[in-house]
């Protein structure tokens, strides 16, 4: 009977040995919120007369093809395929039910000549363009109330050519809001996967009132100094998954928003259930950012495994007054960040103003933030939490967090201001704020 016993205790060892491992072995990914889909129907842009020399515009080549895919409507949906070579283009829309299939050394390339882009409608959640009043420019590949779209392919390129529009910035000869690189509004079911994105003119990929949203595998280039070339911003969107992506841009690798001051607030449309995962980069803005434009309200993101280099602020969550709306249920871990100049920001004090009309009664809230398994070299800064004195930031956990510093026996000290919550295992050692209030309950913990 003991042997019996024994003997079932040891095949119930060895089962959960077994599942254990096969768990270990298995990738973490919420990439199976959008499954991958195969099309039947596939057409070339060569079919539409596209010539892949460079030089040669396309616009009427993507608008033919495309239009094709909306009115024919194949069962399953149409695959477009771009052989290699460079495509030419003005900006175009997609449709539903389709994948945009860019071969290896396939380029699609944003035309410089910026006269005669689109204009299109500003955000309801902006109330006017992002950077210059009025309307704004579409982005160079567009998509508005579309559902199952897959941009995919070999590793081709997606190029917007963005210096134009950097230099007009530059110049402050811009009339209207730069264009994105790709825009999906209201949309979902949407996967951006194995594709290189360059040079865009403004931020790189802008999901905006869209769920189920995946982007996955992706290479986002655009040099240090090109300005607002934010990699990915999900905004007023829902069951966004990023993951192992290489990022390395001008501002902000990946910032989650939800809209801007009183038109943020009114639309009312929050971001919620973002996972951002494997992601590697640099940049000489923020690495992981929540805001600055959250007046929706920005909850349950989660962002782990993510290595920084040479970057601005490692992880920055960052609101204004007049921005309203609630930030909370905020996950960072497992971060690795080399020669950067502030390890962690949280602050109330950011961004602009769409305008005088802001509600400066509308105090963001900024409650339950963890951040833990975090490892930094050569830090300028640990960092700092300011929070507002009529909204102190309440929930702030900080868990094995060590942030060495630059050669020299002086390490700068955290700052804080208007925040509770707890440190444990924190180097150096936190501002007393967090280390003070133990056992409050307002913040257990996890290790
Ligand atoms: C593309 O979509 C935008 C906004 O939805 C619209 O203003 C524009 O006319 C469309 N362009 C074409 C070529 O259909
Ligand atoms: C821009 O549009 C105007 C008017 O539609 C047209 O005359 C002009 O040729 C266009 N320019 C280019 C470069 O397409
Ligand atoms: C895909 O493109 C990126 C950027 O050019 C490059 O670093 C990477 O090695 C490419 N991957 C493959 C498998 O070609
Ligand atoms: C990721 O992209 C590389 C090419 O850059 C490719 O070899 C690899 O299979 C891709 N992985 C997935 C999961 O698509
Ligand atoms: C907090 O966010 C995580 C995702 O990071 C989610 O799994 C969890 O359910 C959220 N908690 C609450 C109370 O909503």
């Amino acid at each position: 009977m003991q042997r019996f016993i024994l003997s079932i205790f040891l095949c119930f060892v060895a089962i959960s040995w077994f599942l254990n491992c096969s768990a270990l072995a298995e990738v973490i990914t919420c990439s199976g919120l959008v499954p991958m889909k195969y099309r039947n129907d596939k057409i070339s842009i060569t079919d539409f007369g596209g010539v892949g020399d460079g030089q040669t515009l396309n616009t009427k080549a993507f608008q033919e093809a495309i239009y094709r895919i909306e009115h024919l409507r194949r069962r399953g949906g149409t695959l477009l395929y771009i052989p290699p070579g460079v495509y030419l283009t003005e900006s175009f829309n997609l449709t539903s039910h389709m994948t945009l299939y860019l071969a290896e050394g396939a380029v699609i390339k944003a035309t410089q000549d910026t006269r005669n882009w689109t204009l299109i409608a500003p955000l309801p959640s902006y109330g006017r363009g992002r950077e210059r009043p009025g309307g704004r420019y579409m982005s160079f590949i567009h998509g508005d109330g579309l559902r199952d779209v897959i941009i995919t392919g070999e590793n081709g390129t997606i190029d917007g050519q963005g210096d134009v529009w950097w230099n007009m910035w530059r110049q402050g000869t811009l009339q209207f809001t730069r264009p994105n690189l790709i825009e999906f509004m209201n949309s979902n079911s949407i996967i951006i996967s194995n594709v290189i994105f360059k040079n865009s003119p403004f931020w790189n990929i802008h999901p905006v009132y869209c769920s189920n949203v995946v982007i996955r595998n992706v290479t986002i280039l655009a040099p240090p100094d090109s300005p607002n070339t934010d990699g990915i911003d999900p905004d007023s969107s829902s069951h966004v998954c990023i993951e192992d992506s290489y990022i390395s841009t001008g501002d902000d690798l990946v910032a989650v928003k939800s809209g801007w001051d009183e038109y943020g607030i009114a639309y009312g449309r929050p971001s919620n259930d973002i996972t951002i995962r494997r992601i590697t980069g640099s940049s000489p803005f923020a690495g992981i950012a929540v805001g600055s434009e959250a007046s929706g309200g920005v909850e349950n993101v989660l962002a782990e495994h993510i290595n920084l280099f040479n970057t601005g602020v490692g992880i920055h969550l960052k609101t204004n007054i007049g921005r309203g709306g609630v930030i909370q249920n905020i996950t960072v871990s497992d971060v690795y960040m080399e020669n950067v100049r502030k390890g962690i920001k949280i602050a109330g004090d950011v961004g602009d103003h769409p305008d005088n009309e802001f509600n400066p009664d509308a105090l963001p809230i900024v409650k339950g933030v963890t951040i833990k398994n975090v490892w930094g070299e050569t830090i300028q800064q640990p960092g700092s939490i300011r929070g507002l004195r009529d909204s102190p930031f309440t929930g702030i956990c900080l868990s094995n967090i060590h942030l060495h510093g630059v050669a020299g026996p002086r390490t700068a000290p955290w700052t804080c201001s208007d925040v509770s919550g707890a440190a444990l295992q924190v180097s150096p050692s936190p501002c007393s704020e967090l280390t003070s209030t133990h056992n409050t309950g307002a913040c257990s913990i996890p290790l």
